[in-house]
């Protein structure tokens, strides 16, 4: 698959149809969360881990009993590099045909967190069933997915702006850096709030946030960031397809942002016609 069909594929599972995890996808997996890395160079510890063995329960998941979780020490740009690296995880998942859905809240997180040795200073953002999707979803996961429109994302000129946000970006002006906004476009958030917006300004993509109410915690932890850093990984990954690698580094264009609207950091992609 390409990675646009990769992106395009992938949908949160929550229904599994009750095969263990084979071994041969437990060691492919583990192999590859243990190399992978993120732009701001955090490490992260990846752990499978048994439902049945450390008494996890999700109550948005049945039929499988494989888990894979992450921890870290808590830091400055913690949630970025998260969403970053998991994403890869996620999308080569995905390539194996396993199935899995981020998970930031609704789960027995004091199990998960005891299953991770979960230490002072340590935080465990997310965590995601593996397993392979049954050939129907159950009521509950139908009814969520409608309750969050799953199956949608906001329109492209919504999410994407040409030299600065009083100017939506269309596919056209894009021309060939629209396949790979297309690519954020489909990006997993919590909610499905999609909370990233790009300016694309002399051949660079500069990442906003835009924040919804509630995400961010009185500790400083913003959830929210956790998906800006998914919605980079998907350009990365866009960007490794065509032969070039994503260098993302703060260069904020001090344009004018609409309000809650918080820059993150930027990626050249090479100059479009827009
Ligand atoms: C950071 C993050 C946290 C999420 N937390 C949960 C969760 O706690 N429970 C859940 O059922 N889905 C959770 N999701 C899945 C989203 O609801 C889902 O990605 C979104 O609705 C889009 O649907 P899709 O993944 O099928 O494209 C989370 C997604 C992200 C990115």
């Amino acid at each position: 698959m390409t990675t646009m069909e990769l992106i395009r594929h992938r949908r949160s599972v929550r229904t599994f149809d009750g095969t263990p995890l084979r071994a041969e996808d437990a060691e492919a997996i583990l192999a590859f969360a243990q190399k992978a890395e993120n732009p701001w160079g955090l490490p992260i510890e990846w752990r499978l881990l048994s439902a049945r063995a450390s008494g996890l329960t999700s109550p948005v998941i049945s039929g499988t009993d494989a888990w894979i979780a992450g921890k870290m020490k808590a830091a400055e740009h913690a949630e970025e590099a998260f969403g970053f690296e998991f994403e890869s995880i996620v999308l080569y998942a995905e390539s194996l045909g396993l199935g899995t859905t981020w998970i930031a809240g609704t789960m027995d997180r004091a199990a998960f967190e005891k299953a991770m040795d979960l230490r002072d200073g340590e935080v465990m953002p997310c965590v995601s069933p593996l397993g392979y999707p049954a050939g129907k979803m159950a009521l509950k996961e139908t009814l969520m997915r409608k309750g969050v429109k799953a199956d949608s994302r906001l329109p492209f000129g919504q999410l994407f702006f040409d030299g600065g946000f009083d100017r939506p970006l269309t596919e056209e002006k894009a021309g060939p850096a629209a396949e790979l906004l297309e690519m954020i476009r489909w990006a997993p958030s919590a909610v499905n709030k999609q909370p990233w917006r790009v300016v694309l300004l002399d051949g660079t993509a500069h990442f906003y946030e835009k924040k919804s109410k509630g995400f961010a915690g009185k500790d400083g932890w913003d959830l929210q960031k956790i998906d800006l850093g998914i919605a980079m990984n998907h350009l990365a990954a866009g960007l490794a397809e065509r032969g070039a690698d994503a260098c993302f580094t703060c260069a904020d264009p001090g344009l004018p942002a609409p309000p809650d609207t918080e820059y993150m950091a930027s990626c050249p992609i090479g100059r479009t016609d827009a």
